[in-house]
């Protein structure tokens, strides 16, 4: 479904993200891990249409490579940031009816898809009226996951739905995100909890320094013994 191939990135002189290549089949859920720094969100954001990037990204076979943002999402894949930004006035339900703006000239569509969005997610019809900005953290990660989805995405890229919450919190993202997951969608996925990540993904490619430093299986790479080393750097 989606085909990076030998991605690069710069950020003025630096090199970013060096000869990335990874594959994301219909229907898995792969994640991408590493430690801090080592280019995990810029392979995404170049993904997504926000970088500029050289290489090849293809998506069901078409290349999407230099399109804008807004074109990659008109493709079929939309970008949950790490910064979980709410329209922090707004309402939870005004939220979602935003998330799905390219459909906007479509109202019965527009409501349709936000009653199916509040009927699969319990905790957001609750707080269907709520005042965005004072959602719990929890909260707000799957406020923003479900407005990403208002797109009808075919792919869903998520930059650490985990950061900064709490444990039992991170099981309760995990629940949700495999929820989506029933619904068809396919997700890549960058994380620093290696652990949670690896026991709900297929598969895991592991960046270093802006490479691709390992990847298979998850279960594969969750017992290698090199991981804790590669997110040292060492
Ligand atoms: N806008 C920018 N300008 C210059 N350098 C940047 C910029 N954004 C990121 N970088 C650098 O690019 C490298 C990769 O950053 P990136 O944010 O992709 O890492 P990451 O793997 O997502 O890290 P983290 O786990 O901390 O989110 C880092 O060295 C970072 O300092
Ligand atoms: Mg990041």
């Amino acid at each position: 479904m989606l085909k990076v191939e030998n991605l690069n990135v710069r950020y003025g002189a630096v090199t970013a993200v060096k000869d990335v290549s990874l594959e994301v089949s219909e229907g898995e859920m792969v994640c991408l891990l590493g430690a801090n720094g080592s280019g995990k969100t810029t392979t995404m954001l170049a993904i997504a249409g926000a970088l500029k990037a050289s290489g090849r990204v293809t998506f069901n076979g078409e290349d999407i490579t230099s399109l804008s943002p807004e074109r990659v999402l008109r493709k079929g894949i939309a970008m949950v940031p790490e910064t979980r930004e709410v329209f922090s006035d707004l309402t939870v339900r005004e939220n979602l009816i935003l998330g799905g703006f390219i459909h906007r000239r479509n109202r019965k569509k527009s409501h349709h898809d936000t009653e199916q969005m509040l009927d699969l997610f319990q905790v957001l019809r609750e707080r269907q009226n709520q005042q965005s900005g004072t959602l719990s953290g929890g909260e707000q990660q799957q406020l923003v996951i479900a407005r990403a989805m208002m797109s009808q995405p075919k792919l869903l890229l998520l930059d650490e739905p985990s950061l900064g919450l709490a444990p039992a919190i991170v099981h309760h993202i995990y629940d949700f995100i495999n929820k989506l997951r029933s619904t068809g969608v396919t997700i890549l996925l960058v994380e620093q909890n290696a652990n949670m990540a690896l026991k709900n993904a297929e598969r895991a490619y592991v960046m270093a320094l802006g490479k691709i430093a390992k990847k298979g299986a998850a279960a594969e790479i969750a017992a290698s013994s090199d991981l804790e080393a590669l997110y040292l750097g060492v």
